[in-house]
């Protein structure tokens, strides 16, 4: 089944850029920014990449994205996923970044985009792998700062396709961004938001998502199955699930293998991404083959995953079409 997954023609969209920071890059930057790592080697950093449960997968997340600071930094960044994915086939990719997790250090917003958006011009013509960029609000700082974020996006809204809300959960529901999100979709932009798994009030919030902010997606989500009203709203909706094994696997004690099968058995938009892939160790093929591997999935199970995906894209109909 590895080959069958390896010659599939995939699609990503729940990966966080910084989140792809492999150990040999940190090294790199931090030497072309005259920055001392507390680690002698790759293995040492590999070594320190223990967490049991978001906030502690978060710490060293952020911790280790200090090495990126110019453009330069962001352009090698999103060059070197998009050289991996494209190797794995991935033919279109949707891409979280953190703005806020920069700007709250001194690393301007425009340094930031920049250097993501001409690395995704790049790709596209040298990798022939298509991408976009959603930006993600950090939902453990202030509604006002997103806001504020949100406002200096507006002379890039042409490169950014949507927004996001990521980082930790615990008593940060979604309603505290309701007025950001509102503004977002007034900008045009597509919403989305993390619904993590397992969290305190996990379907509350799903049911916020959905109902108060009117989202078109939801990351992760998988705890809807915990209440039928919410997986009615979900395919009322049409709404796509991108759901993340291996993450899962890390935050949480399980893949949530059975929950994906329940929810490809009850016709959901649910897909499978890579979510942090140098912190998870696995990149989306990774995580197609572990949970190919759990679950017994067929060759029509996994074009069924990659389908969904394709479907959910936020690209114009005519180009999603293509794929499809
Ligand atoms: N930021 C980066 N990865 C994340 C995750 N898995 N959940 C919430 N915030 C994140
Ligand atoms: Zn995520």
């Amino acid at each position: 089944m590895t080959d069958f997954i390896e010659g599939l023609p995939k699609c990503e969209l729940h990966l966080h850029i910084e989140g792809t920071l492999e150990p040999e890059l940190k090294f790199e930057l931090a030497g072309r920014n005259g920055i001392d790592l507390p680690y002698a080697s790759v293995e040492e950093i590999r070594a320190a990449y223990s967490f049991d449960d978001l906030p502690s997968f978060l710490k060293i997340y952020y911790e280790g994205m200090d090495v990126l600071r110019t453009e330069p930094d962001f352009y090698d960044l999103a060059m070197a996923y998009l050289r991996k994915a494209a190797s794995q086939n991935v033919r279109y990719a949707e891409i979280f970044f953190d703005p806020q997790a920069h700007t709250s250090r001194g690393v301007p917003f425009d340094i930031v985009i920049r250097g993501l958006r001409r690395a995704l011009i790049d790709a596209e013509s040298r990798l022939g792998i298509r991408a976009q960029l959603i930006m993600c609000f950090l939902r453990d700082f202030q509604a006002e700062y997103a806001m504020a974020t949100l406002l200096e996006s507006l002379p890039y809204r042409e490169w950014i396709v949507g927004v996001g809300l990521d980082s930790d959960e615990k008593g940060n529901p979604p309603v505290k961004f309701k007025a950001v999100y509102e503004r977002a979709r007034q900008e045009g932009y597509l919403l989305t938001m993390h619904c993590d798994v397992d969290q305190e009030n996990s379907t509350e919030h799903i049911r916020q998502a959905i109902e108060e902010i009117g989202v078109n997606r939801v990351d992760h989500g998988v705890n809807a199955l915990e209440d039928p009203s919410l997986v009615e709203a979900i395919r009322e909706r049409g709404l796509g699930l991108t759901v993340c094994p291996i993450s899962n696997g890390y935050v949480t004690d399980s893949m949530k293998a059975d929950a994906i099968r329940r929810m490809l058995d009850l016709g959901l938009r649910v897909t499978v991404n890579s979510d942090d892939p140098a912190y998870f160790a696995g990149y989306v093929q990774e995580n197609l083959v572990a949970l190919a591997d759990a679950l017994d999935l067929s060759r029509e199970d996994l074009v069924q995953l990659e389908r969904n995906a394709f479907e959910i894209t936020w690209l114009p109909r005519h180009l999603k079409d293509a794929y499809l």
